[in-house]
């Protein structure tokens, strides 16, 4: 007789309506890959006379999630609500405390809460599943804590937002300022309900934070991250990096350093030939990086009902299939505690600075980044406004702690028209 595996659905939104769609268009084949029948019992959300636009007849409803939670014909509790504490944790933690396993689309709160989830899931021997969480439909949890077990992991890096990598390309493509193109995705509806999330690099950076804890071993730690959004990045500094053979990306990067573990999510610059210099609107891209299996490159869609609806599936077929995962790829209680390190390695930068038209001005530039024993690699002035002249500099390797007090003492000199603007180049 074949098995049954009976879902419980908190959350009837885009990921939660797409997870309807599929289960209902595509029940022989997940029976045929699974060998078991994967079936909704019952379904929560806030408001239960909205029309979705999906059949949830046959499911029974529930006003609350923590109940949905606690059926007794549930087999697994599917988190799609989202948020960081509230529903969706209160809702995992009584599945949990239920005999359930859970599986979830939502990067917030496995970012904030991770570790105590993972903890209270194995010690009652359940499962928290997520491949939603982390760049939409591409199977990055999966290729990282599956795919890549023989590998020490040596640096996770990408784009895993895709509104900002929207933001970015079109205000390139368009010609348009960081305002101009926000305004549009906010009326398109691309971004989240609180953009901040999105442009701030919050979102990006719960994935990040996800991601680094299963490359290194390590216990989730967002708080560690240095963060950037990509709101003061200008049409101007994006011609000009164009100019200069690069893009901007809203790039996250985790890696071991001798001094802990650094963890970015900030605009950088990529060569504009790179893989992920060509990466365009809304897609994510993830690269993994391995000692034995060198650069993996993971692109796809990072949002959307479809392709987050399938990440969801991917991990219910697991679980029907009797795959067993502690939840970071290791048991929670064997995670370390990670030391932070902010920008540690040597890394280019690009510098824009607005110079007084007189003599000796880039003179002064010059001996204040050499003093900070910063070199320059390649420099560009550019057309003069009436007193001022705009000049781009890309240094050789050098520490942001040498760039920082470069920039401090800039600030000192009497040359400059306004704050440098100074960006990663980060090489891919
Ligand atoms: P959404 O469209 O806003 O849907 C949220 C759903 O949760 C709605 O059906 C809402 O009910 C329900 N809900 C919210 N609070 C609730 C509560 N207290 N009790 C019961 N139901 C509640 O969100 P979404 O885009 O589907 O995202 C869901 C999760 O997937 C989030 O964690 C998100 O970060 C993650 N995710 C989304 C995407 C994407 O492309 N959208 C991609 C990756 C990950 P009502 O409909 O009645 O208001
Ligand atoms: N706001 C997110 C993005 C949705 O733009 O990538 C998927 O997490």
């Amino acid at each position: 007789m074949t098995q049954q595996l009976r879902l419980g659905l908190a959350g009837l939104g885009t990921v939660g309506t797409g997870v309807v769609k599929i289960i209902r268009s595509k029940a022989a084949l997940l029976a045929a890959r699974t060998g078991t029948d994967i079936i909704i019992t019952a379904v929560s959300a806030r408001d239960k006379t909205k029309d979705r636009g999906v059949n949830l007849s046959g499911y029974a409803w529930e006003d609350d999630p923590v109940a949905l939670a606690r059926r007794d014909d549930v087999d697994v509790f599917v988190e799609l609500m989202g948020g960081t504490d509230g529903a969706a944790r209160n809702a995992t933690e009584a599945a949990i405390a239920a005999g359930k396993d859970v599986v979830t689309a939502n990067k917030a709160m496995l970012a904030i809460h991770g570790q105590s989830l993972a903890k209270m899931a194995e010690d009652a021997g359940r499962l928290i599943r997520f491949e939603a969480a982390v760049a939409g439909g591409i199977p990055v949890i999966k290729a990282l804590t599956e795919g890549l077990a023989g590998n020490e992991i040596t640096r996770v890096i990408g784009v895993m937002n895709g509104s900002c990598n929207y933001i970015l390309t079109r205000m390139e493509n368009a010609g348009l300022s960081y305002e101009e193109v926000f305004a549009e995705a906010d009326g398109l509806g691309y971004l989240e309900a609180d953009p901040q999330l999105d442009v701030g690099g919050i979102d990006a950076a719960h994935k990040l934070a996800i991601l680094s804890s299963i490359a290194f071993g390590t216990q989730v730690d967002f708080d560690g991250i240095e963060l950037e959004g990509i709101e003061r990045v200008s049409i101007e500094d994006i011609r000009h990096a164009a100019d200069m053979g690069f893009k901007i990306k809203l790039l996250g990067v985790a890696q071991k350093t001798g001094r802990g573990l650094e963890q970015r999510m900030m605009p950088c610059l990529v060569p504009d030939t790179s893989t992920l210099g060509q990466l365009d609107g809304g897609t994510n891209m993830v690269v993994l990086e391995g000692d034995e299996v060198g650069q993996v490159m993971l692109r796809g869609a990072g949002a959307g009902m479809g392709p987050t609806a399938s990440a969801v599936l991917s991990d219910v077929c697991d679980i029907a299939r009797g795959v067993r995962l502690p939840t970071f790829g290791q048991p929670a209680a064997q995670l370390l505690k990670s030391t932070p390190a902010r920008s540690v390695l040597p890394a280019p930068y690009y510098l824009r600075m607005d110079l007084m038209d007189k003599p000796g001005a880039l003179a002064k530039v010059a001996s204040v980044l050499g003093n900070a024993g910063v070199s320059i690699d390649r420099m560009r002035q550019y057309g003069h406004s009436e007193h001022t002249a705009p000049v781009l500099i890309v240094t050789h390797k050098t520490t942001r702690s040498a760039l920082d007090e470069a920039l401090a003492a800039m600030q000192g000199t009497d040359v400059l028209a306004s704050t440098p603007v100074a960006l990663r180049i980060e090489n891919v």
